[in-house]
């Protein structure tokens, strides 16, 4: 039988220390010290030759493409990598009420059309379930419902011989397991059952969609537990104020993570997007200082979004500085630039900066456009309605290149913008441009200024673009 001894690890640096201390003597981290029982094997691993040897495959194999499950829903399967994998476990995160329940039932409603799909509701009765089933036109459909919060009753459920392709847990946060002394919600409870129904669909091959509701501090379940133990992890996101919602997608194993997936809530449930830039524009007014429109890339898909300022003057000491939608530390840098390298002066003044439509944008892309959305508002001189800019702007006022502006532009154009302001293209780029709008590359911020036909230039930046 092997000996079991105590050690204590540090948590650090992994060193090992025969007995506790409060600092590691090793790396020198306090409190790090953590007693462990290592179960020591005798040289010479004993019963080796017992054990089953593994097989060893090449690394190309079937198409895994050809396993995925559709969900009838393409902005979802977009978002997933092209459908769910069999086996994997989803963790679907969002603020209460944004709509997560309701787009699970769509999803499982469409699905189950091809496969078997159970919905477990730990937070609505049957009956509300079938009512939103009823509004969403989909209570025809054969999925499997139950609501249930014992998760002991799930596994034993779900164990048997034929069991669900696809399983809807909603939310994880409502289940618990009995032999843990924790309240449902708690870290070690959503920790020990998301375990559970992880081994769950490896052993099984199902698709597990756990619903998990963020906290103020916008983790899922404390301290981000359940992000490190599943596959894919997607977030709805949006304002309650608007009818679009995002699906994101922060980590994905089988698939790209910066792909996003857009929907309108309406009252016969979410709507799939296709055209987003469309919508994003719709509520434009144009000719009003402040506002620019930003050609985006979100994924491997193009979108236009309105970048909104409002620069007034401040009644507080230190004035404030708002953002919805983008970084605030990245408003604050371009600020300075605008200051600093362009002779611009914020003083005194409240800056507001908005995406529209909800979006969260986070790519520095974007900088070019909200430069001329503060400098259009600081000066109120409309940037041209007809005009889409993009562009990553440098410390010293550079304008840097970005990926993909043929793409950018060729969803400008087939939304009726007619000019562009761009950072100067690549030789390889211009060559391959085939399109219709007039291009004006900046090189400079000072170069937007000239363009734009921004006044209130001053000498010494003047002198200062003669050294950039
Ligand atoms: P829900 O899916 O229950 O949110 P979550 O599961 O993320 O907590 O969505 C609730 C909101 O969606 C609620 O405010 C009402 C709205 N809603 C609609 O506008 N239309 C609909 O068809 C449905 C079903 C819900
Ligand atoms: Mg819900």
């Amino acid at each position: 039988m092997a000996k079991s001894t105590a050690e204590y690890i540090c948590q650090q640096c992994g060193s090992s220390h025969p007995k506790w201390s409060g600092k590691c003597l090793d790396c020198g981290a306090w409190n790090s010290l953590v007693e462990e029982h290592d179960q020591s094997v005798p040289k010479g691993v004993k019963g080796a030759n017992k054990a089953s040897s593994i097989e060893f495959v090449g690394l190309d194999g079937p198409n895994q493409e050809q396993l995925r499950k559709k969900t009838t829903i393409s902005e979802l399967d977009r978002v997933t990598g092209g459908g769910l994998v069999p086996g994997s476990v989803v963790l679907v995160g969002g603020d209460p009420g944004i709509g997560k329940s309701t787009l699970l039932l769509q999803a499982i409603a469409g699905l189950s059309k091809n496969y078997k799909c159970a919905y477990i509701s730990g937070e609505e009765g049957v009956d509300q379930v079938r009512l939103r089933a009823k509004r969403l036109h989909v209570e025809n459909q054969p999925v499997e419902l139950a609501t249930e919060t014992n998760i002991k009753s799930i596994i034993k459920s779900l164990n048997g011989p034929t069991p669900p392709e696809i399983v809807v847990i909603d939310s994880i946060q409502t289940m618990y397991l009995d032999d843990l002394d924790s309240s449902p919600g708690s870290v070690s409870q959503v920790r020990t059952c998301s375990q559970e129904l992880i081994r769950l669909a490896k052993k099984k091959n199902i698709v597990m969609i756990l619903v998990g509701h963020v906290t103020k501090e916008g983790a899922i379940a404390g301290p981000r537990v359940l992000e490190h133990m599943v596959d894919t992890v997607l977030y709805f996101e949006g304002d309650r104020g608007h009818q679009f919602r995002i699906l994101r997608s922060v980590k994905n194993r089988f698939g790209p993570t910066d792909e996003i997936g857009v929907f309108e809530m309406t009252s016969l449930g979410l709507q799939e997007v296709s055209n987003p830039s469309a919508i994003f524009l719709e509520n434009r007014h144009e000719d009003i200082n402040g506002s620019a429109v930003f050609a985006g890339i979100e994924g491997t898909r193009p979108v236009l979004v309105e970048i909104q300022s409002l620069v007034a003057p401040s009644p507080f000491a230190s004035p404030r500085r708002n953002v919805i939608g983008w970084d605030s530390g990245r408003l604050a840098m371009i600020i300075a630039v605008l200051e600093s390298r362009c002779g611009m002066s914020f003083a005194g003044k409240d800056v507001y900066l908005n995406i529209a439509g909800g979006l969260r944008i986070s790519e520095p892309a974007a900088d070019l456009a909200v430069a001329a959305a503060l400098l259009s508002s600081l000066t109120a001189q409309p940037i041209p309605a007809q005009a889409v800019l993009f562009g990553e702007i440098g410390l010293s006022g550079e304008i840097r290149s970005v990926s993909q502006p043929s793409l950018r532009l060729k969803e400008a154009e087939k939304l009726g913008f007619s000019q562009a302001y761009i950072p100067k293209l690549s030789g390889k780029e211009s060559k391959g441009m085939k399109s219709k709008i007039e291009v004006k590359e900046v090189k400079t911020l000072i170069d937007l200024i000239h363009e734009l036909g921004i006044p209130k230039l001053t000498k010494t930046t003047e002198a200062e673009h003669a050294i950039i």
